[in-house]
């Protein structure tokens, strides 16, 4: 670290090399949590992931009268049922999570009590509406700050099954309604323009709900208890990202990573690493509790081409997008990334904060609407950068530190707490030092 805390200072490496494990995935992590307290009886969830996002989400169900324990690398929660969770005392903070809040709206607004939810200066600007309509079709009284901002103050009651397609894919909007589908009366019905990630779904077949997926059409029958389960809870894919992004580019690395979450509505940015001519290898395939395993094994690669994303595929690549973006600054000729108008509403503004952090490193970005066009520079110059506050930002330009001449300052590294709290030991155990380029 330098002087303030804070900011980071990182030299350019060598290769990365070696093996490694993943803390656990985050948004499993959040569901499992969450449906463990739901359930009935106590869950063992092995794994899980402990970044700021997750200590959140414990932190509420405890406060929702969950009890959780920690006992070594095991959390056990005590299920309170669909109907046993009590009036939390004061505002649940959500801090800068927006699966727990988006999420938790869907299990609260079938409650029979009061609550309220509010989040850090971020979450507090992320747009709610997309929750706050739906569920209120569904018969929730919910409400907010103009323009459907948080905090948000639910006032729960009896819900009924309702049929609704997305205006946007999103698997937290998804899953907040399936969870209130658990409550309502009749079936309700979820459709998704494109496929966005199904942990949900997984793990409510798994915790034996009355749950029925076909293609894009997902319908949950209320009024059915769920079971405690035991849970495993596979590595984190988009943190194995930054690594593996970094591995491809990084001439002469080689890096294993095991037991990760390969779930294929998470994976588009292996598919799209190796259209651009990564070496990538998936091998120990496993399903376990209803979700995919494997070890991604990733070598560099001494030419890689730029590539055209597109709407469809976004989805399933979209918290990948900050370490596209770096990879493709390396990559031969243009990459264009179109429909991600969603990078605009997380945590930052990911497509503004990409082009200009990014582009002060010597990169070729042109910022657009729903997207960017990237020009391979083949090189990065390391600079002072600023995290914009964005834990997957922070990490994005960590790694393009690592894969660019000379240093570079991140300054405000530390949210990368908030999904990868031992990012920079994991970095430092695969790097190679490379002496710094005047
Ligand atoms: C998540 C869904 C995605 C993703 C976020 C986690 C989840 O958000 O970007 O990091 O766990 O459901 P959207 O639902 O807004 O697409």
């Amino acid at each position: 670290m330098t002087g303030k805390m804070a900011d980071r200072m990182i030299v350019a490496s060598s290769s990365l090399q070696g093996k490694m494990k993943m803390l656990g995935d985050k948004s499993i992590s959040h569901r499992a949590v969450i449906l463990a307290s739901i359930a009935q009886g106590k869950s063992c969830i092995e794994g899980i992931q402990e970044g700021k996002d997750l200590l959140a989400t414990m932190q509420c169900m405890q406060n929702l009268g969950v009890q959780i324990e920690e006992d070594g690398k095991y959390l056990f929660i005590e299920g309170k049922g669909l109907r046993g969770l009590k009036e939390p005392e004061d505002i649940l903070n959500c801090q800068n999570s927006g699966t727990t809040m988006r999420i938790l709206s869907g299990v609260l607004s079938a409650q029979n009590f009061y609550s309220v939810l509010t989040g850090d200066i971020s979450l507090r600007k992320r747009p709610m509406e997309r929750i706050v309509l739906p569920l209120g079709k569904m018969g929730a009284r919910i409400w907010s700050r103009k323009g459907y901002l948080a905090p948000l103050s639910i006032k729960g009651g009896a819900l009924r099954g309702i049929e609704y397609s997305l205006p946007v894919a999103s698997a937290q909007v998804k899953s907040s309604l399936l969870l209130a589908g658990l409550y309502a009366e009749g079936v309700s019905r979820v459709k998704e323009p494109y496929p966005s990630r199904d942990h949900t779904e997984r793990m409510l077949s798994f915790m034996d709900a009355d749950i029925h997926v076909d293609s894009s059409r997902i319908a949950v029958r209320g009024g059915k208890e769920i079971k405690a389960r035991d849970f495993f809870i596979p590595g984190d894919f988009s943190a194995a990202a930054f690594f593996i992004g970094g591995a491809a580019v990084l001439e002469g690395s080689r890096v294993k990573i095991e037991k990760v979450g390969v779930n294929p509505t998470r994976c588009g940015f292996l598919e799209i690493l190796i259209e651009m001519g990564a070496k990538i290898k998936l091998c120990n395939r496993n399903i376990i509790c209803n979700e995919e395993v494997a070890d991604i094994e990733v070598e560099s690669t001494s030419k890689l081409q730029g590539v055209k994303v597109n709407k469809e595929k976004v989805p399933r690549f979209l918290d990948e997008i900050p370490i596209l973006a770096v990879v493709a600054c390396f990559a031969e000729g243009k990459t264009l990334i179109e429909g991600a108008k969603e990078l605009r509403v997380k945590e930052t503004d990911r497509i503004k904060a990409l082009c200009v952090e990014l582009n002060k490193m010597g990169a070729r970005i042109e910022e657009r609407e729903d997207g960017m066009l990237i020009q391979g520079a083949g090189k990065l110059k390391g600079t002072e950068v600023y995290s914009w506050e964005d834990h997957r930002i922070a990490m994005a330009l960590a790694i393009a530190g690592i894969l660019a001449q000379g240093t570079t300052v991140i300054h405000n590294a530390r949210c990368i707490d908030i999904s990868f709290p031992d990012f920079w030991e994991k970095l430092e155990k695969i790097r190679g030092r490379r002496p710094r380029m005047r």
